[in-house]
């Protein structure tokens, strides 16, 4: 059995993430390889309801620290439960959002301290990182505006001003330029079909067997 292959995939809302997440994982069972398709925060029954916890806008204030810790929370449940099951079975783990939108969010998105970030990934992970890393990257017009024509309403993060997201995307860019051998940035400009394409390319560069 081969090794599973923990594969994350990041950007703003609306960048394309949830569309080229379902494009790879029908590539890749095509070519036989075993996927196990996830999402954070959620991807278990209890992280999905921390999910609802985090994303639902409520009448009561969620600090960004109780936010921070919750998706600390649902990643726990959800590496226990899921990602850590699977890859030991020697599947694929194709995950919308890892732990890269908390770098994102809660520290360029809220202003909470990366170092702090850094301790809990170190607690919660162990020595777990995704093996590769797919940054969609749009600027953050184009990509609210994708997100506002797909419609459903808009969450907890997708009400936030442009600025924030402006700060997020900054934080992801800054990531993949320190990271460059695990995190590798895709223009999302292009159509679906092109945008896959350079996914493919990506993954494809890193010579797995399948
Ligand atoms: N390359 C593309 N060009 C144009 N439209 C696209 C492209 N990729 C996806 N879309 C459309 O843009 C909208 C947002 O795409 P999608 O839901 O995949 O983004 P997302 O990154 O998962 O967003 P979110 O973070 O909000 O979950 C959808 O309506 C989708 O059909
Ligand atoms: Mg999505």
């Amino acid at each position: 059995m081969s090794a599973g292959r923990f594969i994350t995939i990041e950007g703003i809302e609306g960048v394309g993430k949830s569309t080229q997440v379902a494009v790879l994982a029908r590539t890749l069972e095509s070519r036989g390889v075993e996927v196990c398709v996830t999402r954070e925060p959620g991807g278990t029954p209890l992280a999905e309801r921390i999910r609802s916890l985090v994303l639902e806008r409520g009448d009561e204030d969620l600090s960004p620290i109780a936010e921070l810790l919750l998706m600390f929370a649902a990643r726990a449940v959800h590496l226990g439960g899921s990602i850590e099951p699977a890859l030991r079975a020697g599947r694929w783990v194709l995950c919308d959002r890892f732990t890269d939108a908390t770098y994102a969010y809660q520290g360029g998105g809220r202003g909470l301290d990366p170092a702090t970030i850094a301790s809990l990934e170190t607690w919660v992970q162990g020595t777990r990182r995704p093996d590769l890393t797919l940054l969609l990257d749009l600027p953050v017009a184009r990509a609210l505006e994708r997100a506002r024509r797909r419609g459903a309403g808009s969450d907890r993060f997708e009400s936030q001003r442009l600025e924030f997201f402006e700060r997020v995307r900054r934080v992801y860019l800054e990531r993949a330029a320190r990271e460059p051998g695990r995190i590798v940035v895709i223009d999302a400009a292009g159509t679906p079909d092109e945008v896959a394409a350079a996914v493919a390319r990506a993954i494809g560069e890193r010579g797995w067997t399948t």
